[in-house]
């Protein structure tokens, strides 16, 4: 069966390394992400934001993460990315996900406390993991830009209290990541506040972080998309070194989606520039997908840490 969180991030936090959490939203995508965990065994977690599950639809994407599990005999969470009302959790919860994130980190405090408890206790007599938020990433995700003055790191002081009232299993916090291939302004030097994520540990101790939008915006693929006819002009990541060392500490699950993208645009628009008579998907696809093996691969390798930890 399709296995929650806790014990993979038990072993993560314990062994200085963190689970990939990469978005999926269609079969290839499942398919390349899986490949590359299962020539390293490596735990994965696959998660499915509100909009994806719009676009897929939920018995798709439940299925298909199914017959993943089924070929790679891996550990696998499916997961709600950025569960926005405790109605949406349930539903996942109720249609066979193991893991939610009920975001309430756009709401005030206690307005986070109630909702994110409301879920716990919903997901836990269901043998759901639940991941929280305190702090404010900029950014884009689904319907909500948050724009990077509007942004606010997490407030270390808040993380003890907000943990023992909600009971959540993970937290995710904001030290300088965003979502989306712009993170960093061309010629701004990428930072992370490390000195945050140490005091958000040493309040909670073996605790599991999170960090959202810690893609690196691959820089050879930005060049690929840029070469064959695409159009992301400075687009900006976080470098892998600091997620590798976010990923030591107490991080235990890293979301990365833009360099899916990214890398299956760039593959598919180099593929049509090479062969402009293809018109058979599975060409063009088969390219993305492979790319995405890599690329995961990489990721497993260089930033998590998590092979032959599964
Ligand atoms: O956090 C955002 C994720 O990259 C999901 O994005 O809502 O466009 O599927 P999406
Ligand atoms: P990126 O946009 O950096 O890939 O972040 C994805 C994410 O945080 C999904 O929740
Ligand atoms: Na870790
Ligand atoms: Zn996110």
């Amino acid at each position: 069966p399709l296995v929650n969180t806790r014990e993979m991030f038990k072993k993560a936090y314990d062994g200085g390394y963190a689970i990939g959490a990469f978005n999926v939203n269609n079969m290839e995508i499942v398919q390349g992400i899986v490949e590359g965990c299962k020539e390293l065994n490596a735990p994965v977690i696959l998660q499915v934001s509100s909009s994806a599950r719009k676009y897929a639809h939920h018995a798709y994407l439940v299925k298909m993460v199914e017959a993943a599990l089924e070929e790679t005999n891996l550990p696998i969470a499916l997961h709600l990315d950025h569960g926005s009302s405790f109605e949406l959790c349930k539903d996942c919860i109720d249609g066979g996900f193991s893991s939610v994130m009920i975001d309430g980190s756009h709401l005030d405090y206690e307005e986070n406390v109630k909702v994110t408890r409301q879920v716990v206790e919903y997901a836990h007599a269901h043998d759901v993991t639940v991941e929280g938020e305190l702090g404010q990433l900029a950014g884009i995700e689904d319907a909500v830009n948050v724009s990077a003055d509007k942004a606010s790191f997490t407030d270390p002081s808040q993380v003890q209290d907000f943990v023992e009232r909600t009971g959540v299993d993970s937290l995710a916090i904001a030290i300088g990541t965003s979502h989306g291939a712009y993170k960093f302004k061309p010629g701004q030097k990428p930072q992370l506040r490390f000195d945050i994520l140490k005091e958000v540990s040493d309040r909670l101790p073996g605790y599991p972080i999170v960090l959202h939008g810690a893609s690196a915006v691959v820089h050879e693929y930005v060049e690929m998309v840029n070469k064959f006819g695409g159009q992301m002009p400075d687009a900006i990541g976080i470098p892998e070194e600091m997620l590798r060392e976010a990923a030591s500490m107490a991080v235990c699950k890293i979301n990365m989606d833009s360099d899916l993208r990214l890398a299956m645009t760039a593959v598919i628009r180099k593929h049509f520039a090479e062969h402009p008579d293809h018109f058979d998907p599975r060409q063009y696809l088969g390219d993305a997908r492979a790319a995405l093996t890599e690329l995961v691969k990489g990721k497993i390798i260089n930033v998590l840490g998590c092979a032959n930890k599964a």
